[in-house]
């Protein structure tokens, strides 16, 4: 049996994470900040737990039981990942996280020499954010370099089918929402992002957007949103120009003017401090996923200026996320990694996602694209 800790075990994503590894024969240790809500969670499934609040108190508790794998669903990432990877290296062992953003998917890739020299496996971004478009990034250019192509410039989409419970957004989502993009370069903390010419320059959240027809014929609007997967896009392609969208961004008029002020006033700290409380104990109520499926979407244009389009099918967003962190945790715990910080399917290739139901469709290289409004 292999100790596998997940961090946040009383999470939405961490609790499904844990149940997903001990059917898989595997040892979760739920780790919390609560013990009588990690000894409700664990009631009945068999779970050990294990009370640590806070980065540091988790780091400890790494440190001191040096587990096979550590599975961190305790966002903001930009807070939890530092003090915890630090414990990882120094007690042997591999890593995972299901970071969206771009300031913590940069700082955890960032530490990629230092994993290296520990014999370590750092994975940032194993949810539905990062690995969903990654994969279809992965996938375009695999065959494209097989071709001979180079790509010059990619677009990916996400298109999530959310089921949301009934209940509070919490702390961990909240902090990330708000926590913006400390440290990122190109522009200010809480503006967008797109890679132009091989650099981050800033970008407006809400901006250039498309309306898109997915292979089962549903519309759906995409905007742009720099989140990690704008960075695992342009490492993956290698394309100088490179920007992320989403189907969740804001997109309406009002908002998009709305949202510099709003943003702007979210520089300070107070104001942001605010906004979190305010945001995590926001209840929202039980909605169906509003598709059949989830879909990540990417376009990739070759340096000839030919194009290609690829589109991943995956069940709801929240599943699909419970599915990759877990699936990456067992390769993981298995041995399958490789010394050094990654995201999930440049680590593990395409075949991830398969492997948890999702499906490749379409991927030629001369397709056309299904895209209105707007140039390309
Ligand atoms: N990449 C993706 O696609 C993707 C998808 C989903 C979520 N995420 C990210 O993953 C994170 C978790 O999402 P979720 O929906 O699972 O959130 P959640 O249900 O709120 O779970 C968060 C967990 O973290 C724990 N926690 C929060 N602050 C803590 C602290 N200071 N010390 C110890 N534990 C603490 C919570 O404990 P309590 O029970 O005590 O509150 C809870 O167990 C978020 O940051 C979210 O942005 C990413």
């Amino acid at each position: 049996m292999v100790d596998v800790f997940v961090l946040g075990g009383t999470g939405r994503t961490g609790r499904g994470v844990a149940d997903a590894l001990e059917q898989d024969g595997l040892q979760p240790v739920l780790v919390g900040r609560d013990g009588d809500r990690l000894r409700e969670v664990a009631a009945g499934r068999g779970h050990r737990t294990l009370v640590a609040s806070g980065a540091a108190a988790m780091a400890a508790a790494i440190r001191a039981a040096g587990p096979a794998v550590v599975v961190n669903t305790v966002g903001p990432f930009t807070q939890t990942a530092g003090a915890v990877v630090d414990a990882c290296l120094a007690a042997g062992s591999d890593y995972v996280d299901l970071a969206n953003d771009l300031a913590a998917t940069s700082q955890l890739l960032a530490r990629h020499a230092e994993a290296e020299r520990a014999g370590r496996t750092l994975v940032t971004g194993a949810g539905f954010g990062v690995t969903a478009t990654e994969s279809v990034v992965v996938r375009l250019c695999r065959d494209g370099a097989q071709a001979g192509r180079r790509a010059r410039r990619v677009r990916v989409d996400m298109v999530p089918s959310l089921a949301l419970q009934a209940g509070r957004l919490g702390d961990a989502l909240a902090g990330t929402i708000v926590e913006g993009l400390p440290g990122v370069p190109g522009g200010r903390r809480f503006e967008g992002r797109r890679f132009v010419d091989g650099r981050l320059v800033a970008a407006p959240i809400g901006g250039a957007p498309r309306t898109l027809v997915t292979p089962d014929g549903d519309r759906v609007s995409t905007a742009l949103m720099p989140l990690g997967e704008l960075l695992a896009a342009q490492r993956a392609s290698d394309a100088p120009s490179v920007e992320s969208a989403s189907s969740e961004a804001p997109t309406g008029a009002l908002v998009r003017t709305v949202l510099p002020v709003a943003t702007s006033l979210l520089t300070l700290e107070p104001v942001r401090r605010f906004a979190a409380r305010r945001l995590a104990a926001v209840r929202f109520p039980e909605r169906a996923a509003p598709r059949a499926s989830s879909w990540a979407h990417a376009h990739v244009t070759w340096e000839d200026g030919t194009t290609a389009e690829g589109w991943l099918r995956l069940p709801e967003g929240q599943a699909t996320t419970v599915a990759v962190c877990a699936e990456t945790a067992r390769r993981l715990a298995r041995g399958e990694g490789r010394p050094g910080a990654h995201t999930p399917a440049a680590l593990f290739g395409p075949d991830l996602v398969t492997s948890v139901g999702g499906e490749f469709v379409g991927g030629a290289l001369l397709a056309t694209a299904h895209v209105e409004g707007g140039e390309r």
